[in-house]
Order: C-alpha cells, then structure tokens, then sequence
C-alpha cells in the first residue's frame, strides 16, 4: 500500500489478532544493542510499546519500564507476556499522540515502528507529544523505515532530513545509522533508520539545516522543509495571529500552511484484555 504523505489505514488492533509482521518477540537488535551498552537508562517510555519487547527489555535490566500503545489487543499481550516473565512492566492503552495528558516525563524514551506511521498531519503533533513526554536531557531513540526499502509496500520510508527536520528545534540530532529492521516474513529484515535523539531545550536552539541524504554525514542543501513559520523571517511575518502555549514553553506559532500542520489532538484512551493463539501472516 502506497501512503505517500498521509499515514497507514491499518488497523492495528485487528493485526495483532495474528502475529504482525513487526511482532518478532524479542526486541529488536539494534536496540537491544543501545540497552546493552548502557544508552536506555532512568525512567523509560516504550512509545508506541506493541506486545511489549523494549518496554520488557528496559524492565529485564531494572529500570522502571512503562509501554503505551492504542491497541488494547497489543497492551493486553503485553501486560501477559510481563506476568509470565515475572518482570515488573506497566502497560497502558494511550495514545502516543496525548502524552502530555499522561503528565510524567521519562529519561529515556524508545520508539520501535510508531514514527514512520504517522503521516504528515501527524508528524508534528507526535513530536509536540513527545516533547512533554522528555525533559531537557532526555533521549529518544527511534528505529523507523528508511527510504531505502525498496517497493512501497508496508510502512511510509522516512528519509534522514525528514527526520532532522522534525526535531531541529529543541532537539539535537546526535547520529541517524543506518540499521535493519527484523520483521517476521523475511530473514533479512528491512533498511532502517536507527536514530538517537536528545532532547535539549525548552525553547529551541540546535537548528540543522535540513539536506537531502546523499550518504552518510554528506548533505546537500534541498529546498526548505521545514515549517514555514521557523523560517527566519516567516515569525515577524505572520505575528501573533496563529500561536498556541506549548507545554511549560515559550508560544510556539503555527500557520495553516505548516506541512506538518501541527494542530492539537485530544487522544482517547481504553482499556481491556489481550488474546492469544495469534497466527502468523500479513504485510507490514
Ligand atoms: C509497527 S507497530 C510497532 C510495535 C512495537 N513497537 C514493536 O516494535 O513491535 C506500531 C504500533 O504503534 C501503535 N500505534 C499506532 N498509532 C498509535 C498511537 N496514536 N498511539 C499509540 N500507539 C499507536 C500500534 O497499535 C502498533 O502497536
């Protein structure tokens, strides 16, 4: 299925009735590899947590793991997989795109398979989401599809300037890595994006111009993509008109014409049991 620039229609809930494609019941090795050598501390957040792994992951080392998802199927596999492994992980039905509703903040904040899923509509809330959910000195680490799978099957590719353009404010961008992703209907996995985020201010400061990706730490400079209104020049213009408060921040201005249209989402939240004997199948 070809998304362009909106996200999936999946039904992520009705997908974990079988095993998902994403589903490999382990967490995934590259972040894995960040847990093992001590980059996944504090306090951790597994947005967008599935059945759970990386939540289950941090909780197997001792950290104080929690794993959001909006399937409450997902949350109810995860909440069994935690009692069975006898590891102390709390699992809730939210929605990535409201956590400043949950009102806690994290140290370290893992996203396996959600960013990519998100279209343009829902970029820019996501990341306003997260920005509530890290303080200043957090990380985020986010492993996603690169524009390097071929086809158009499966989830949207991400490309890196897409990637630095949606966290250049606020953020520091400290290295995109070229990964793979494991899935369950290939041994090879899929070309991703690992990417390590650190939250760094309030208000903004680290602004990397975004480029096209012409190879790694080569960019050339592509037209701007980046929200008009963070355009020098683009806030005088457009005034007052158009801001919103930003959570414990300076106004942020938004314009109509923001790709990212960064409106705000009131996300619902339920809650419920798993199921199990789930069958293999399905495309990403
Ligand atoms: C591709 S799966 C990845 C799951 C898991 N992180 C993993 O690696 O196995 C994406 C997950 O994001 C969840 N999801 C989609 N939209 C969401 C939202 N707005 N809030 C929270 N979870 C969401 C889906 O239910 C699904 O479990």
């Amino acid at each position: 299925m070809a998304h362009g620039q909106r996200g999936p229609n999946v039904d992520f809930d009705a997908a974990y009735a079988r095993v998902a494609p994403w589903d490999i019941g382990r967490p995934q090795p590259a972040l894995l590899r960040l847990a093992e050598s001590g980059s996944i501390h504090g306090r951790v957040l597994d947005v967008g947590c599935g059945t759970g792994e990386h939540a289950l992951m941090a909780a197997a080392l001792g950290l104080e793991a929690t794993g959001v998802d909006s399937s409450v199927t997902a949350v109810g596999l995860a909440q069994r997989k935690a009692e069975e492994r006898h590891l102390a992980a709390r699992f809730l039905v939210w929605d990535a795109l409201d956590l400043p509703s949950l009102k806690e903040q994290f140290d370290t904040v893992i996203d396996s398979a959600l960013f990519h899923i998100f279209g343009d509509d829902d970029r820019g809330r996501y990341v306003e989401s997260l920005r509530a959910a890290i303080p200043p000195g957090g990380g985020y680490f986010m492993l996603c599809f690169s524009d390097r799978v071929p086809g158009d099957i499966g989830p949207r590719r991400v490309t890196q300037s897409e990637i630095r353009a949606c966290f250049r404010q606020g953020w520091t961008v400290r290295s995109i890595e070229a990964a793979t992703m494991e899935v369950t209907f290939t041994p090879a996995g899929v070309s991703a994006w690992l990417s390590t985020i650190d939250r760094t201010s309030e208000g903004g400061g680290h602004a990397e111009p975004p480029g096209e990706d012409i190879g790694p730490d080569r960019r050339r400079p592509t037209p701007d993509t980046r929200c008009g209104v963070d355009r020098p020049g683009e806030r005088a213009r457009l005034g007052a008109a158009s801001r919103r408060p930003r959570q414990g921040g300076p106004a942020l201005i938004h314009d109509q014409r923001c790709p990212s249209r960064c409106r705000d989402r009131v996300g619902q939240a339920g809650g419920g049991a798993g199921q199990d004997g789930r069958r293999r199948g399905g495309s990403a």
